[in-house]
């Protein structure tokens, strides 16, 4: 179990000081432009951004994407981030939990309930676990584990066969979350890592059951990439570098999955960067944006660093709103003011 905390290490460690940017990838939200609004008829300061998710209210669409734990720096970010989340009102996903449920030593590098009492919190396993022996039993202790208000399974199939242990069996995945979604008494949501999730899979999904689909797509922390950091085989290496270009950028991933799923719950994320990539996410139609590696060094950083980072992310999404004129999540989801300024891309 020692491998697990020390690949969560080297994953903190070269996030920060590696490259680990997706190299042939944009998330593709610079194609897309508000067309502002020069008499914007609104007050700024009637501007709202309440939601909900996981049956709990949110100050603003915003959630932390599931990042780290299972060693003692990530228990010091996890809870600075979830204090942070907590004080700001946005949700919070902590990282795969696997290292506490096979090694209870470690269980308490993820207690964070303590320093965010009310705002949804979200466990986090890899999908591919169900076919490694986990199952219901172990999603529950997950959930138990961090008093969550929901679970995310990730799908990372091309970082697990870039990583040297990786579990590599993804045969039979759906079905076996159709069935934990009935089995399980929580929410179930499907997260990918950053290479997406296209239309067709987000409404298999949800078909399945589950509660919401955060399609982590392309255009920002490449696992390829950091795992190549990880690698010490120089094939491995290379084939990395082949696969720079991997991945379903951020915007066509959400575009495409309203399409299919015009009621499902979204969460766009992989790559967003500032408040007006994630109003921009949110008029292409998501409910719910995520920030994933921004958050990362100011969280270590400091909870000060942090509130300074989240609340300059707040302005600017009121801010794309007030541009446009928009008062509230629901005018922003159905705007026509959002328009593309570049081609699609290319189809293959
Ligand atoms: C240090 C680090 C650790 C991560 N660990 C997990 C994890 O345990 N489980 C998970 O679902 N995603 C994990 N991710 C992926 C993020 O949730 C996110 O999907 C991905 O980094 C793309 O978003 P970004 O471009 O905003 O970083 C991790 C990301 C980072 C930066």
């Amino acid at each position: 179990m020692e491998s697990i905390s020390q690949r969560k290490k080297d994953h903190i460690q070269i996030c920060l000081t590696q490259n680990v940017q997706s190299a042939g990838n944009t998330t593709g939200l610079e194609a897309y432009r508000f067309i502002p609004e020069a008499l914007p008829e609104i007050d700024f300061e009637s501007i709202h951004t309440e939601t909900r998710f996981l049956h709990k209210p949110l100050k603003v669409p915003f959630i932390v994407s599931s990042m780290t734990g299972g060693t003692t720096e990530a228990l010091q970010i996890n809870r600075t981030l979830a204090s942070a989340a907590e004080a700001r009102g946005w949700g919070f996903g902590i990282g795969s939990v696997r290292a506490a449920l096979e090694n209870p030593e470690v269980r308490s590098s993820f207690i964070v309930r303590d320093v965010a009492p009310t705002v949804p919190i979200f466990t986090n396993l890899g999908a591919v676990q169900l076919n490694y022996g986990y199952g219901v039993e172990q999603c529950r202790a997950a959930l138990e584990l961090l008093q969550a208000d929901g679970i995310v399974l990730h799908l990372n199939s091309m970082q697990e066969i870039f990583q040297p242990e990786g579990d590599t069996n993804f045969s039979g995945l759906l079905e076996k979350i159709r069935v934990l979604c009935t089995q399980l008494e929580a929410p179930v949501g499907i997260k990918e890592v950053g290479f997406g999730i296209h239309g067709e899979l987000a409404a298999k999904l949800y078909e399945a059951g589950v509660a919401f689909v955060d399609v982590a797509g392309a255009g920002g922390t490449s696992w390829i990439e950091v795992e190549k950091h990880r690698a010490k085989d120089p094939q491995l290496q290379l084939a990395a570098d082949t696969f720079a270009e991997w991945g379903l950028p951020t915007a066509d991933c959400i575009v495409q999955a309203r399409a299919c799923s015009p009621n499902g719950f979204l969460i766009a994320s992989g790559g967003i960067h500032n408040g007006l990539h994630a109003a921009k996410t949110l008029a292409l139609g998501a409910d719910l944006c995520g920030f994933g590696r921004r958050l990362l060094e100011p969280a270590i950083e400091g909870e000060a660093a942090l509130d300074k980072l989240m609340a300059r992310l707040e302005f600017e999404l009121k801010a794309a709103m007030f541009g446009i004129g928009c008062k509230s999540l629901a005018e922003l989801k159905g705007t026509s003011k959002l328009v593309r300024t570049a081609p699609p891309p290319a189809r293959a």
